[in-house]
């Protein structure tokens, strides 16, 4: 079964339940300063599931381009991606474990569906703890659905319990499916999430939302209970074509020949040569997606394009270590456009973008190079002789700096001759040179949920009123380009051809206050998007929307496709101030605009 099929698979299995397929979200999140990327099908969907109403109804499904960095470094094994597709299946209070489990069960077993052998099926439920109780109820299911007990584990919350990534959010106990390969056990111990020895192969979770996680750690259950589930397609085309790993996939198996054939390496038989293929795979697979994304990141020292920097340079690093020297990026980036350009318009539409930009990322890192490599192996015998065998802070840094090596990749080579390198000083070395990452890369990567605080949700409703008032002031040629909202400000990116004179700037502060002193009510209406546009309601261009979509009303002043949430009236939200309006691309400004209490 090619990923394809199992796309379509799972969609039509689910919309024959009832359930509206969604489209999928970008890979970069919009109104969420917590994460970098969009990291499961979940993400896009948390106000839904914290209790706003969904225009398509409540029970969902879509596939959803995920990706996930927090262990990046582990990519190179024959399990993780940094890059994957997950598909979701949702109820917003409506089914729970029940019947959720009942459906799982059943598209995986049906020989209409996917027809694995129950057998071979293994689950886990949550073991219970002092903030939630022992997950009888879902091993009951599993047992009259024929799962013994001997194949039921109940494992504690670090292995079944999911969410919320960050701080605060919906979360839940979960019950997380298994196949099992055929291999030996690896030992008494040998058992889902027990173990680490690829014998059962985790393909999907249900989870269970029926929780918000508070800031002061207390869980406060959900007045509506969600189901919320992720099937991992790579994962399962694995387990469907019979294969042990991801990489043997006809998803991986066509990049890895084609970068084996520029290095004149065959895949599979070397592990050294192999860990570097697979490498380079993972990360041109995942740069690909991100540079292929309409709200389109490139490489840079900050964020999420830091993190695609760190990806290239990674891979072009691991090709240089099997022989290639001229720039290859475009090679195995073509078959990932191809193979994708179907479910995710968005690659074939963005192909030069990709490539271009690959290429200059990779031209840009091979300047320095093989410099870079050679200032560091003259440093090597002095360090062996240190007795701490490891690289000062400020040496990473100069490599950093002076020859673009990200500190993880001289961390990757440190470990490559027995050294290990000094993180903190590379921090102090790094921040005092620069206020480079305010975002933190480092710490924004380990992932979290949406920050619907207060502050967040003013800022947003603030951004529509931003919007309606360039366009009075400007003119109708105003289009939104992006969005960014924290806890402290908001980011608007929009067209206009020059910069805006201090008169434009405190004219839009003026019609925006105006707005807030009003008071204005402001109200959500479930409409068909062409109604939405032919009332005039604004949209992100950017998005994919669904037939029906929820339309934002402040007042007389503006309406707006969105998803939410906002302030219920504009009164409380405090004085509006534009901090700076500046050049973000060619014909693209971007103002920075904050709420004063
Ligand atoms: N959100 C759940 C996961 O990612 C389904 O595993």
């Amino acid at each position: 079964m090619t990923p394809n099929e199992l796309r379509k698979k799972y969609i039509d299995f689910f919309v024959s339940k009832g359930h509206k397929q969604i489209p999928g979200s970008s890979l970069i999140p919009e109104n969420d300063p917590t994460v970098l990327f969009t990291t499961a099908g979940m993400h896009p969907l948390v106000p839904y599931l914290l209790g706003e109403a969904h225009p398509s109804g409540t029970r969902l499904t879509d596939y959803q381009k995920c990706i996930r960095t927090g262990d990046i470094d582990s990519v190179g094994d024959a399990l993780h991606l940094t890059f994957f597709e997950m598909l979701g299946n949702w109820s917003l209070g409506d089914y729970f474990k029940e019947e959720a489990i009942r459906m799982s069960f059943e598209f995986l077993t049906s020989k209409e569906w996917l027809g694995f052998d129950p057998e071979r099926l293994s689950v886990t439920v949550f073991a219970g703890d002092e903030d939630a109780p022992r997950d009888e109820e879902s091993a009951a299911v599993w047992r009259s659905l024929g799962i013994p007990d001997s194949r039921i584990y109940f494992l504690p919350k670090e292995d079944n319990w999911w969410g919320p990534a960050g701080e605060t959010g919906p979360c839940g106990p979960d019950s997380e499916m298994f196949i099992d390969t055929g291999k030996e056990p690896c030992g008494p111990d040998c058992r889902p999430g027990g173990c680490s020895c690829g014998r059962f192969f985790e393909i999907w979770n249900d989870v269970f939302m029926q929780y918000n996680k508070r800031k002061d750690g207390s869980f406060v259950p959900l007045e509506r209970k969600c189901v919320d589930t992720g099937m991992g397609i790579e994962r399962t085309v694995t387990m469907m074509q019979g294969k042990k790993s991801v990489y043997d996939t006809e998803i991986f198996q066509p990049i890895l020949k084609a970068v084996g054939d520029l290095a004149s390496v065959v895949y599979g038989e070397n592990e050294e040569n192999d860990i570097s293929l697979r490498i380079i795979a993972d990360h041109i697979r995942t740069a690909s997606f991100i540079l292929g994304d309409d709200r389109g990141v490139k490489p840079s020292n900050v964020g999420q394009g830091y993190i695609l920097r760190r990806l290239i340079r990674r891979a072009v690093r691991h090709g240089r270590k099997l022989g290639i020297d001229t720039n290859f990026l475009a090679v195995p980036a073509q078959i990932v456009i191809d193979m994708y350009r179907e479910p995710y318009p968005e690659m074939g539409r963005n192909a030069s973008v990709i490539l271009e930009e690959l290429q200059k990322e990779e031209e840009r890192f091979r300047q320095t190079l093989t410099k870079g490599l050679q200032e560091f192996e003259k440093l090597v015998p002095n360090l062996l002789k240190n007795p701490q065998k490891m690289i000062p802070g400020r040496v990473v840094f100069r490599l950093y700096d002076t020859f673009g090596f990200p500190a993880e990749m001289t961390a990757e080579l440190a470990a490559e001759h027995g050294l290990t390198v000094d993180r903190e000083g590379f921090e102090a070395a790094f921040k005092k040179h620069q206020e480079l990452s305010k975002q933190g890369a480092e710490k924004a990567f380990k992932g979290g949920l949406a920050d619907h605080s207060e502050m967040t949700t003013a800022l947003h409703t603030a951004t529509h009123l931003l919007h309606k008032a360039l366009h009075m002031v400007l003119g109708d040629h105003v289009r939104q380009m992006g969005s960014n909202i924290t806890a402290e400000r908001l980011r608007f990116d929009f067209t206009h051809p020059e910069k805006m004179t201090d008169e434009q700037i405190a004219r839009v502060e003026e019609l925006v206050n105006d707005a807030i002193r009003r008071d204005l009510p402001v109200t959500m209406e479930v409409m068909p998007l062409e109604k939405a546009k032919d009332e005039g309601a604004y949209a992100f261009f950017g998005d994919k929307y669904d037939a029906d979509v929820k339309v934002y009303t402040i007042g007389d002043f503006s309406k707006e496709v969105c998803g939410g949430p906002h302030v219920s009236r504009t009164g409380t939200m405090g004085h509006f101030k534009i901090q700076k309006e500046q050049s973000s691309s060619s014909g693209v400004r971007r103002i920075r605009a904050i709420l004063e209490k």
